[in-house]
């Protein structure tokens, strides 16, 4: 598998035309949360999948994430959009640089994964960590809502072993509600999806996307959501 944490780094840009290739989560997230005129945090927005659909419906939006490289991208893409409501700025999940009760919505697409598996051995103090951080950022009324994988090239939902135990955690200890949704990846021709599912997705999947001529790589996606109704 690829070292994603280099990819975050060094290669953000194509990271962003990879997950251009998926479909927009406007929608998903208004049904859970209705956007207008919300103080909006997005934690490992990474190079702005969700920042940037949600900024022009927000008050305000913070795009926080550990990578200076991929927050430039976003921060590019919201001033290429005339936005002005927004920051970003370089965090760990662990310690947002945020005060208390400051948001009325948090999202977080992909990113909690990286510290919540139980490949960490810290996964659980990771975990309980990063939601103590979300409670007390959130305002009384807040909503939050993650989005992780369910894996990539299954068609139904087929969550990797690692994250099976994050994700009964949040339903099970924090009381999250759950569904999921279709994520395919649509590439414009099948050079391009083996080249960009090689660069994240790594061999195996990448040679199943040549031999199975897989334009539309098939994807998974798990939302769970906490709010007050
Ligand atoms: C798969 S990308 C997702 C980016 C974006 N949310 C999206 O939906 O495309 C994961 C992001 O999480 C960030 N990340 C990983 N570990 C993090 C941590 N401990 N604190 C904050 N961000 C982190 C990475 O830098 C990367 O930008």
């Amino acid at each position: 598998m690829p070292d994603h944490t280099r990819i975050y780094k060094q290669e953000a840009a194509q990271y962003d035309e990879l997950i251009s290739k998926q479909p927009e989560l406007k929608e998903v997230i208004e049904e859970i949360q209705p956007l207008s005129g919300l103080d909006i945090v997005d934690m490992g927005a990474g190079t702005g999948r969700l920042t940037m659909v949600l900024a022009p419906e927000a008050k305000t939006i913070i795009a926080l994430d550990a990578s200076e490289a991929m927050l430039q991208i976003t921060a590019e893409r919201l001033v290429d959009a005339c936005l002005t409501n927004w920051t970003t700025k370089v965090a760990d999940h662990r310690k947002l640089p945020l005060d208390d009760q400051s948001a009325d919505l948090i999202v977080s697409g992909w990113s909690m994964g990286y510290l919540a598996n139980t490949d960490e051995p810290e996964w659980e103090q990771n975990l309980d960590m990063i939601i103590s951080e979300i409670q007390r950022v959130l305002r009384p009324n807040g909503t939050v809502i993650i989005f992780e994988t369910l894996g990539t090239g299954h068609e139904t939902p087929s969550a990797p072993d690692f994250l099976k135990a994050y994700y009964a955690k949040l339903v099970d200890v924090y009381g999250f509600s759950h569904r999921w949704i279709r994520t395919d990846y649509e590439f414009d021709h099948i050079q391009q999806a083996e080249r960009l599912t090689r660069f994240f997705f790594g061999e195996e999947l990448a040679d199943r996307v040549v031999e199975q001529h897989l334009v539309r790589l098939p994807e998974c996606a798990g939302i769970w959501w906490l709010s007050p109704d």
